[in-house]
């Protein structure tokens, strides 16, 4: 890969913003319909969180059912045209940026938070700098949601171990101009990533497709503190 890989992660993400969106629309995603949108939902209400920082908003779907429960969301996404689409359709505040660049300046996000939910948006290699960062955006005793592809089940072909991926989009329809590198960490890997991060692991749910018994994610539920996660 001749590129930077993040920063080509960045721009497919603009380039298929409205094929994306399009999908989230149309309920094209299987996966998600069936599994993890509830399970994301179902961590995030467990914890029984007031204000909730979305990192990767996307096109906003998880700020608009959280913010139609009561709860209090801030979205933030590197893509313009994503984020475009999550300030349509409201439920929150949305702050246009990379991770990067939110970690460069904390305030931009906000601080006391009860949970930072990642749902499928932590995709590059380097993540360590950001998790620590993240840290002081929790309230005490908040709690990281990292909602992900399974180690096991998205390993396709390649080898088991860490390393860039890429995603075409072929199966979510079509006007998904260009493919997408994300990074593959084993599930020893996430879970050095995140102990390494100073985050203590409260619980790890594995949401699954009831027909095949195929795991259709993985969900993290980490905290900061030596309490439980709960408010
Ligand atoms: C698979 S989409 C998930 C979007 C949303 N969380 C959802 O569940 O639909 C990944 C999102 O993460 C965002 N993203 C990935 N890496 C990022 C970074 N370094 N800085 C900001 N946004 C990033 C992308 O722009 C994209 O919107």
């Amino acid at each position: 890969m001749n590129d930077n890989p993040t920063e080509q992660l960045l721009r497919s993400w603009e380039a298929n913003a409205e094929a994306w969106s399009d999908a989230i629309a149309n309920a094209a995603i299987p996966s998600r319909v069936q599994v993890t949108d509830a399970a994301v939902m179902e961590a995030i209400l467990d914890l029984r969180a007031r204000r909730v920082l979305d990192l990767g908003c996307g096109e906003g779907w998880l700020v608009r059912a959280l913010s139609a429960t009561g709860v209090e969301v801030v979205g933030v996404d590197a893509s313009a045209s994503l984020l475009a689409r999550a300030r349509e359709g409201g439920g929150g505040a949305f702050h246009l940026c990379s991770y990067a660049q939110m970690a460069a300046n904390l305030e931009r996000a906000g601080t006391g938070y009860d949970v930072i939910v990642c749902n499928f948006s932590l995709l590059q290699e380097e993540l360590s700098p950001l998790l620590m960062s993240l840290r002081q955006c929790l309230r005490a005793g908040g709690a990281l949601v990292i909602q992900t592809t399974h180690p096991w089940s998205s390993r396709g072909e390649a080898p088991y171990k860490n390393g860039w991926r890429m995603e075409t989009f072929a199966p979510f329809g079509d006007g998904f101009r260009e493919p997408m590198p994300w990074y593959f960490r084993t599930l020893q890997a996430w879970i050095e990533l995140l102990i390494a991060s100073g985050y203590r692991i409260v619980t790890v749910r594995e949401p699954t497709h009831r027909a095949s018994w195929e795991p259709a994610s993985i969900l993290f539920i980490v905290t900061t503190g030596t309490d439980p996660a709960s408010p």
